[in-house]
């Protein structure tokens, strides 16, 4: 009853969330992935719907259900994933790059089935776009979260990462050891321009709960 009564953090906000892996095709049957699954950004866009908000999610590749209440477009590769994010970024006050992005693509992906009887190919590495800085320079940018994965010093890393992609918040995780991809407990350190709250460590869920929460109170405060 209390939630039919109190609006939520996100009541009436327009949210974009990504989440999940992308995958970047080496030949017709082959591709490069990374070890995200998807569940805290698809946990965020679930969290930010319970909170009042109209989410949009891109998903890349994923096994996670949909949440409640979430528009989902499902996206393969991180071109696909900056072309579907970049269409709608300009439209929301809100804006969660939850995705893992794979860095690369390669730079010519055959498009049949490459034979191993064929000579062992070389792979050559082109950089994706680089979703969140792109929607962070819009001119009509939304409140910008990023989302940092470290394996190491954390704090700074993501840091620099809020400075150099103009994000308006950052929330990083350490990775590797049992920690971030894969798992369900997870902890944050959330960083903006002004200060820093540490999440958790809890179980996903909750800790997306917490994270729309301190994402709302901000929003509010700088729009
Ligand atoms: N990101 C993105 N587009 C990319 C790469 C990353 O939108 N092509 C976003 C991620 O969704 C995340 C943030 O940028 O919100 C940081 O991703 P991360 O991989 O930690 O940082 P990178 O800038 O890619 O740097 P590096 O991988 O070298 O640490
Ligand atoms: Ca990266």
């Amino acid at each position: 009853v209390a939630a039919l009564d109190t609006p939520g953090s996100l009541q009436g906000r327009s949210v974009l969330v990504t989440a999940g892996p992308t995958r970047e095709p080496i030949d017709a049957v082959r591709f490069i992935a990374n070890r995200s699954s998807g569940r805290m950004g698809f946990a965020v866009a679930g969290a930010a719907a319970a909170a009042g908000a109209t989410v949009t999610l891109i998903a890349g590749p994923s096994e996670q259900p949909t949440p409640p209440g979430v528009q989902r477009i499902d996206v393969e590769t991180a071109t696909e994933m900056h072309a579907a994010t970049l269409e709608r970024a300009g439209d929301v006050e809100l804006f969660i790059a939850a995705a893992a992005v794979a860095d690369y693509r390669v730079a010519q992906p055959a498009d049949h089935k490459v034979r191993k009887s064929d000579a062992p190919p070389t792979l050559s590495l082109v950089r994706n776009p680089d979703i969140v800085g792109d929607v962070a320079a819009l001119p009509t940018a939304p409140f910008t979260v990023g989302f940092a994965a470290e394996t190491h010093d954390v704090i700074d890393h993501a840091r620099a990462k809020l400075t150099a992609k103009g994000l308006d918040m950052i929330a990083a995780n350490r990775v590797g050891e049992g920690l971030g991809f894969e798992v369900s407990d997870n902890a944050l350190d959330v960083l903006w321009a002004g200060g820093h709250q540490r999440l958790g460590p809890m179980a996903k869920d909750r800790l997306a709960a917490a994270l729309i929460e301190l994402i709302g109170a901000h929003c509010h405060a700088e729009r």
